[in-house]
């Protein structure tokens, strides 16, 4: 097992070219799935999933993505591990890693899972900390590849608070060279460190509607992330003018797409109307977690594919 191996903490830990082909593999790991074709790359191969927070589709995606690559998937999560008992994330590192093939870590601070990484004797994928969320990008823009074609020159819209999301779009206009304008309300932006090396990529306004403006790809998440719960009903206040509604959604390119990572809170950061309906790509952007995973999973673990 390789002494230095590559993680996946940030978009960025993926050169722009790896980034594009990591989508391409994941449209082709689609297709073969689909004609049925057997491919196990990770045969006898374990990851071991790590969830300090909650999930349906990043738990899913990868248990699944894992089977389908002949390989298994282990669920551990605080509540009967002993790092719930507060073993040292350091000392979890440093054990997991010498049985499994690679961790996946779902968590809270983002220097929880970097400590965790440099612990680790195999490959770590951030599963979403309160920071970054990059598997959830290289679905998105698998989908945006899928249905609309290439996102590079495109204009991306963001709404909402400036949070892991928010974060990870800011690396991805970066990677996949798009223009990103982000609609925030004040004392919700993006992280200053975040934004200082993509201010070619990213524009802040305060308007959803003239965020929207021309947008070929209009994005929202929810207004309290997991561990912000108490904040929710000071956060609604102070969203109620951030909804992606139709109104929103009438300012920007006729054939825009809309998505959402999920769960989504319909009447709050979007209107029933746009998630379910036509724009909306919400349901092959959970789905294309899987491949675009997967994709992920073949990188770190096996190398490029032949
Ligand atoms: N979008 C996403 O990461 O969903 P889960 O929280 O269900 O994993
Ligand atoms: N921003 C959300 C994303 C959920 C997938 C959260 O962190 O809870």
């Amino acid at each position: 097992m390789s002494q230095t191996p590559r993680h996946l903490l940030t978009l960025l830990d993926l050169t722009a070219a790896e980034a594009r082909r990591l989508v391409q593999r994941a449209i082709e790991l689609k297709r073969m799935v689909a004609e049925g074709v057997t491919y196990l790359p990770l045969a006898q191969r374990t990851l071991a999933m790590v969830f300090e927070k909650s999930s349906t589709r990043t738990r899913v995606s990868f248990e699944v993505g894992m089977a389908q690559f002949g390989g298994h998937a282990l669920f551990l999560s605080p509540r009967d591990t002993q790092l719930g008992r507060g073993e040292p994330i350091e000392d979890s590192a440093r054990v997991l890693s010498r049985m499994v093939d690679a961790v996946m870590l779902r968590t809270f601070d983002h220097d929880r899972i970097e400590r965790f990484a440099a612990h680790s004797q195999v490959p770590v994928i951030n599963g979403l900390t309160d920071r970054f969320h990059p598997c959830q990008l290289l679905a998105d823009m698998q989908t945006y590849q899928e249905h609309r074609g290439s996102i590079q020159g495109r204009k991306v819209t963001f709404v909402g608070d400036g949070n892991n999301m928010c974060h990870s779009y800011i690396n991805a206009a970066r990677l996949f060279d798009f223009q990103l304008c982000i609609a925030c309300p004040p004392g919700f932006d993006p992280d200053e460190d975040v934004l200082a090396g993509a201010r070619d990529h990213c524009t802040l306004v305060r308007d959803p509607r003239v965020a929207a403006q021309g947008a070929d790809l209009v994005v929202t998440d929810v207004w309290a992330s997991m561990g912000q719960e108490s904040e929710q009903n000071e956060r609604a206040a102070v969203f109620a003018d951030y909804c992606v509604d139709s109104k929103v959604m009438a300012f920007a390119k006729p054939d825009v797409l809309f998505m959402h990572c999920l769960p989504a809170h319909r009447g709050d950061e979007v209107s029933a109307d746009v998630i379910d309906g036509p724009l909306s790509v919400v349901w092959d952007e959970a789905c294309n977690r899987l491949h675009a995973q997967k994709a992920l999973l073949e990188l770190l673990i096996v190398g490029e594919p032949g």
